[in-house]
């Protein structure tokens, strides 16, 4: 996506990706690497087409002419050999996920660090596609803090890491860092593709989200904050990328590594304003979820301010109100999506008066004060209301989850107005 102020417009369905799914098996060379051998056969017996790459080291412990035998494809051991002069970006374009079985101690260290210098890291490192990696070392190894920072960074980047297990090791050992049973991987694998390679009922719907709270100055080291984390409004933009749409995130907070969502960072209501308005109009789905500071102070203090100089007053105006703005500028068609942070009381009375008094579609309303939901949770109990009188009640569950009924509800009305894909379009 372009930056601010040229993001691409339209909207429109995709059609369904009628082919096998096609899984890039990674192969490093570690004594579990046989097992590999399992999972490929698993793979290609639940219908996947599965292309194998192996390390050289891989080579040392399991032949090609295995993986050859059983895959969908020969197997591809260098970067060189073949008569492709670029096999690994075929390899990462076309692949709807790669999984490397096992993962080694060192092709961790490569693949955190972003090496290219074999056929399995080159293809890692052109892929956009969803990647597991399964871990298989001797204990001391999965314990040595290099590799637990390795597996922190790659999990920080999306990747997904099915743990190795307790069990019998290379020798006589035992202990933790068996590769995990093949039969396991297989289910993650086949869970993953399903959720990725459906086209989603957001394919080609164009996301606006804002996340966290924003932060207005008092002089140059203070602030007026909220306790906002910002998680509610990334799991909505998870959620939406992962059901097809382009998504941008206006946010004050850092995020976590997210494949697919465009973030632009902003501090103040004012910046969050200027950039909401600037998005927005090529949008088809705005949904502001940041808790927008409601005062700020009027002055900012030059330099700061010091207790010598007595207590200060500080004189607060309030904030244009974002979400009502983004009312008043709507496009045609547009779905607008607020949020409700509500003290008590009947939520879903006080969420669709603001509804109404706002101008908006849809309104997700959290009781701040209950327990578990709300501010800086990875939790959240909501009640959503439409304004056409809709209501869903969401109770205690992931931020994902909400964001799935929250979507759920933009879906229905983007559909009434025939901008999004149909069901099984
Ligand atoms: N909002 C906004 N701009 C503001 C304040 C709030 O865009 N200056 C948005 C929030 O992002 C949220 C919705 O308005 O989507 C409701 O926010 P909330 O804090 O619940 O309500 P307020 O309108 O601020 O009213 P009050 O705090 O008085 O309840």
């Amino acid at each position: 996506m372009d930056g601010i102020g040229s993001p691409q417009g339209g909207s429109g369905s995709v059609a369904v990706v009628d082919r096998p799914k096609r899984v890039v098996l990674g192969v490093s060379g570690g004594i579990a690497s046989y097992k590999a051998v399992e999972v490929c056969r698993r793979l290609v017996d639940s219908g996947v087409h599965v292309v194998p790459v192996l390390t050289r080291n891989a080579t040392r412990f399991v032949g090609e002419i295995t993986f050859s035998a059983l895959a969908s494809e020969p197997a591809i051991t260098s970067l060189w050999n073949g008569r492709e002069p670029i096999p690994h970006t075929r390899l990462g374009q076309a692949a709807d996920l790669v999984v490397v079985v096992p993962a080694t101690a060192g092709f961790l260290a490569h693949y955190a660090n972003g090496f290219a210098d074999d056929i399995l890291e080159a293809t890692l490192v052109a892929t956009r596609a969803p990647v597991v990696v399964c871990p298989a070392m001797h204990t001391e190894m999965w314990e040595h803090p290099a590799v637990r920072d390795n597996i922190a960074t790659l999990r920080r980047r999306g990747v997904h890491v099915i743990e190795p297990v307790e069990g019998r090791l290379a020798g006589s050992d035992s202990g933790a860092g068996r590769l995990a049973d093949p039969a396991d991987i297989v289910a993650v694998v086949m869970g993953l593709l399903e959720r990725v390679t459906e086209p989603g009922d957001l394919a080609g719907v164009k996301v606006l989200v804002s996340a966290g709270g924003t932060r207005e100055a008092i002089d140059p080291v203070r602030v007026i904050t909220n306790r906002s984390s910002g998680k509610q409004g990334f799991a909505i933009a998870e959620v939406a990328v992962a059901r097809g749409a382009a998504v941008t995130v206006v946010s004050t907070v850092e995020p976590r590594a997210l494949r697919g969502i465009e973030v632009l960072r902003v501090e103040t209501a004012a910046e969050m304003e200027r950039a909401m308005y600037s998005l927005a109009p090529a949008c088809d789905v705005v949904v502001m979820a940041a808790a927008v500071a409601d005062f700020r102070p009027k002055l900012v203090a030059d330099s700061k301010l010091s207790k010598a100089d007595g207590v200060p007053e500080i004189v607060l105006e309030q904030t244009p109100d974002i979400l009502a703005g983004l009312a008043r500028r709507r496009r045609p068609g547009q779905v607008l999506v607020g949020f409700a942070a509500e003290a008590g009381g009947d939520v879903a009375v006080k969420a669709a008066a603001k509804m109404a008094a706002k101008g908006v579609d849809v309104m997700v309303a959290n009781d701040v004060l209950a327990p578990g939901a709300g501010f800086d949770h990875d939790t959240n109990e909501v009640v959503i209301v439409g304004s056409g009188g809709e209501q869903a009640t969401v109770g205690l569950s992931s931020k994902q989850e909400v964001a799935a009924a929250v979507l759920d509800m933009v879906v229905e009305r983007l559909r009434a107005v025939g901008r999004a894909g149909q069901e099984n379009s």
